[in-house]
Order: C-alpha cells, then structure tokens, then sequence
C-alpha cells in the first residue's frame, strides 16, 4: 500500500484559444497500475481500501449507474487488492453492457434497482438496514464521495506546473469529493468544480467535506446538457484533443474542458494565467458510448489511440 500506486503526469495542451489569451494549460494525468483506477479513482479509494485491511472488513458494498466508472474502479480495485465487492446499481434492466460485463469480471456482485429505489441509497434508515444485512462491510457512498476518499484526493499536489505554478485549478464535478479534496489540498489555489451533474444540494455536500475551505466554486457545465447526455461542440472537442494525445470522454472530462475554455473566451478567466485541469480518468465510458451507438467506432478508435499514445509517452 505504501508503494506508489500511480505516477503523476502533466501534458501541455495548445489551442488559438490558449494563445490569443495568453493562457497556459496544464494537464494532470495520474497513470495507474490498475487502468480501471485511473485519474481520481485511485485517491478516492485508497483510505477506503485501507480501512478494508486495517479492520478486515470482507469488502466495499457501494452505489452507482450503469455505466458507472467508480464502480468499474472498484471492481478493479476488490481483484486487485482481494476484497469483495457488490454494487448496488440503478438500472432498469436486466441487459448487460460493457461497465457491468467488466465489473462482473472482476467478481463485483451486482443488484439492480429502480431509479426510485436508487434514491434511497440518501436515507440513514436505509443505509442502517443495508449496513445490518452487510455486517462486516465498508459502505462507500456513490463516487467514492465520503471523508475518507477528499482524504485521498487532498493528498495530490497540483500547486506546481512543469512551468510554474498555478494560477487555477479545475476538474469534473459529479458527486463533489474530488472538487472538495483538491480545495482542501490548494487552499491558496482557486479550485474551479465544474459540475455535469444537476445537483442542488452539491454545494452543501462540498462545503461539509471541505470545512472552512472557501477557495472552490461551482461551475455549470456550458452545454446545458443533463447528466451523461452531450453535445456535438463537447464530442468534436474531444475528437480534436485527441490529435494532441489527449484522451477525454465527452460526459465528465470533455464536458469539464469545454466548459473550461468556454469560460476563457467569453472572459471569465483573467488571461495570462496557468490553469491545471485534473484529468479525472473515466476512460472506460467510452465503451458504454460505443455500445450505445452514441459515438461512432471511428470516433471510439480515434480517443482510444491517443489514451494508447499517452500512455506510451510517459512509458
Ligand atoms: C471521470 C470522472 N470525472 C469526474 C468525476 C467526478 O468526481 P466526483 O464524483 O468526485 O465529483 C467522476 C466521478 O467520480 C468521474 O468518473
């Protein structure tokens, strides 16, 4: 556990935007050994792992969507480091696709409920029984979004750019621990969450993990589009980064740097400044898309090649 798990990376990425607002941008890639807990996957489970062997829990029973990527991180996660796992997932059906193939690969044990009954996953009473049905099991909130996993996220050190230091920093926002643990690592860094979700009562999750921490901020995605649906603008992003052996799916990443330089061209960012965009993995939804007929196999290929480049670009 104390060997390092993953190496940090940084990438510069350069656009006429970039340029024309003299405008540095940094990308923070985490590599890990397990590509499955890739990007911010890894910092949210490591305590949670941890927990698991210091009190010799049996495993993590924990929440998400059917295309879930902490799932798929923490199905890895159970293979790699030898622990049960069992997700309770919203899905209506009982069709498999690509996440839940992997998961269940891994050994994941899969129970399917309804979008309403999802919603349950929110009530203590709830949360008690499940607890009493799984004694001697780690219960992680949905996305990994709990005290222990910001406590992992708060430990990357994003301050210093190969260049320099930054000026801000900005990742994808779903559940919140990420934006709150890097809030918590940066607190002289503004920390931009830039939210795929529509979730009012985000910020009060924030602001609870990340006490007296004022440095974060909430910004909606500029696409407008709900949770996991995208635009054509966030996909040709994603389609154009790539030839820059930047590899980003459109539902968190792309939708995160869309909005991004959206915000700088229309001048809410100062320019001359270095801005740091955690890339928070979530590679795997690629496949989900791809079985949904939502990008095309070329387009699928095309990020696909740049992640193998990358990754090979480090080495
Ligand atoms: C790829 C990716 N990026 C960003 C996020 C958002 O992180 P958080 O849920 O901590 O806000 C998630 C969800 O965990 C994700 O899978």
């Amino acid at each position: 556990m104390n060997t390092p798990f993953y190496q940090q990376h940084w990438q510069q990425i350069h656009l006429p935007i970039l340029t024309q607002h003299q405008t540095e941008l940094w990308i923070c890639h985490l590599q890990c050994r397990v590509p499955a807990i890739a990007g911010n996957k890894w910092l949210k489970l490591k305590y949670h792992i941890q927990h698991i062997q210091q009190y010799e829990k049996t495993g993590i029973l924990t929440f998400g969507g059917a295309f879930s990527n902490h799932l798929a991180a923490v199905a890895a996660a159970g293979k790699a480091f030898g622990f049960q796992t069992h997700a309770i997932v919203r899905h209506d059906s009982a069709v498999l696709n690509p996440t839940l193939v992997a998961c269940q690969e891994q050994g994941m044990q899969l129970s399917f409920v309804s979008p309403q009954q999802y919603r349950l996953r929110q009530q203590s009473d709830y949360l008690t029984t499940l607890q009493q049905q799984f004694a001697d099991w780690l219960l992680v909130p949905e996305g990994g979004t709990a005290t222990l996993g910001v406590k992992g996220v708060a430990e990357l050190l994003l301050h210093h750019t190969p260049a320099g230091a930054a000026n801000l920093i900005c990742c994808a926002t779903g559940s919140g621990g990420t934006v709150a643990g890097l809030a918590l690592g940066h607190p002289q860094i503004p920390v931009w969450g830039i939210t795929v979700v529509k979730d009012a009562s985000l910020a009060g999750k924030i602001a609870a993990l990340a006490p007296d921490h004022r440095n974060w901020q909430l910004i909606p995605d500029c696409s407008g589009q709900r949770y996991g649906q995208f635009d054509d603008e966030t996909l040709q992003l994603c389609l154009q980064l790539s030839e820059q052996d930047l590899p980003l799916e459109p539902v968190y990443t792309g939708k995160a740097l869309h909005t991004l330089l959206t915000a700088l061209s229309e001048r809410r960012i100062q320019a001359g400044q270095r801005l740091v965009f955690f890339h928070s993995g979530g590679l795997q939804g690629l496949d989900g898309l791809l079985h949904q007929n939502r990008i095309t196999p070329a387009q699928y290929q095309q990020i696909k090649s740049a992640e193998l480049r990358l990754w090979h670009q480090f080495g």
